[in-house]
């Protein structure tokens, strides 16, 4: 099938919403938003800072005592020493790679990718006509790069690379030697590392995590979001840490955007960090869920890694189909079930993604329904 020019994962989520409107049962499991609630004392806080006049523009990087919030958590969790002026909050953390290829980079810039990763970037630096190479990592080297991408890497000529630990759509947790293996190759290439790493709160059976700010490498870049383990993708913030030079030239390119994340949502975001018992919580419902697709899809004989963290799993396609998009979308039209194409996150046409996200009896019957398809 052709390729839809927006990514396939998101043609696919159209096209399930278009059949739940016409009356169709459709279960999703192809966008990564939590079926759970967002806590009510969160909303609370949201609703009272605009009550109390939290409702005008606002300082561009965010509200100091957020920003403050954020170090401390961070310097806290993720044993490092940043201060406030080392953040910056942003719209989602999906304006992060268009911020930061804009502050940072030009259109002659090299890019790396590391695949597969979440589609939105490739197709972001596709329609913005950077300049990119991908770093295609393997299921049979468990996800990680090999000794081969170590040395492509080594060779390429490259300003910045663009990594997501833990892995949308893989479920991966780079061990420490793998980021400071890249860390040494971008430090000797003087280049950024764009480190998505919003899910470093989502690691499940005390697996460590090693993040890129633990390297010390003055271009490592972290990227974070409220969205998913506090379950606030509508609240649309996340933010990014970097050195404080690197945060003056992503004001200068927020001013001309989104001038601030609204007041009153920063004020949410502050009261969901003083609550820490929601991360805690909701990590161990998308572990059980997690655990719960795994086990559904083992049984019917899929391939996969074990998550380690995050919400989804990277599936080998079956047998007798080699192109994702069209298992997706035959998946939605006889089974009802969405899931995303593995072309959404690079060249992985023989394989797709499934959300964990979801209530448990979502994933029972979409097991049950993808268990009957597949007999057919
Ligand atoms: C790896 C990754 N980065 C960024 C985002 C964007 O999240 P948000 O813009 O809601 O912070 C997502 C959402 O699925 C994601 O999976």
């Amino acid at each position: 099938m052709n390729k839809p020019d927006i990514p396939p994962h998101y043609f696919i989520q159209r096209k399930a919403k278009k059949l739940i409107k016409e009356g169709r049962d459709i279960i999703l499991l192809s966008v990564g938003d939590p079926d759970i609630n967002t806590d009510k004392r969160i909303i609370d806080a949201m609703y009272k800072a605009a009550l109390d006049g939290h409702t005008h523009y606002g300082n561009i990087r965010g509200i100091p005592e957020l920003r403050e919030s954020i170090a401390d958590t961070l310097n806290n969790e993720l044993n490092i020493s940043i201060t406030s002026e080392n953040i910056i909050l942003l719209p989602g953390s999906k304006t992060s790679i268009f911020l930061l290829t804009t502050a940072l980079l030009n259109k002659d810039s090299k890019i790396i990718v590391m695949t597969p990763t979440w589609g939105v970037y490739l197709y972001l630096l596709d329609r913005f006509h950077y300049k990119y190479k991908k770093l295609k990592l393997k299921f049979e080297n468990n996800w990680r790069p090999s000794q081969e991408d170590i040395e492509f890497l080594k060779k390429e000529d490259f300003d910045s690379i663009i990594i997501i630990n833990p892995s949308n759509p893989t479920g991966k947790v780079l061990p420490k030697e793998d980021i400071e293996a890249v860390t040494d190759i971008a430090r000797e290439k003087d280049a950024y590392i764009f480190a998505d790493e919003i899910y470093y709160n989502l690691i499940y059976d005390d697996k460590p995590f090693y993040s890129f700010l633990n390297t010390g490498y003055e271009k490592a870049v972290g990227i974070y979001s409220f969205s998913k383990a506090y379950a606030m993708t509508g609240f649309r913030i996340g933010w990014i840490v970097a050195n404080q030079e690197i945060i003056n030239q992503l004001s200068k390119v927020m001013t001309l955007l989104f001038t601030n994340v609204p007041d009153f949502i920063q004020y949410a975001a502050l009261k969901a960090l003083s609550l820490k018992d929601i991360v805690e919580k909701n990590r161990e419902i998308f572990k059980n869920r997690t655990r719960m697709m795994e086990s559904g899809l083992m049984q019917l004989g899929f391939k996969f890694h074990r998550v380690e963290g995050a919400f989804y799993i990277f599936i080998k396609t079956p047998e007798n189909y080699r192109d994702s998009f069209q298992f997706a979308n035959d998946l939605l039209d006889k089974a009802g079930v969405a899931v995303a194409p593995g072309t959404a996150f690079g060249d992985y046409p023989n394989y797709f993604r499934v959300v964990t996200s979801v209530s448990e009896d979502k994933i029972d019957r979409a097991i049950n329904r993808i268990s009957s398809y597949l007999n057919k």
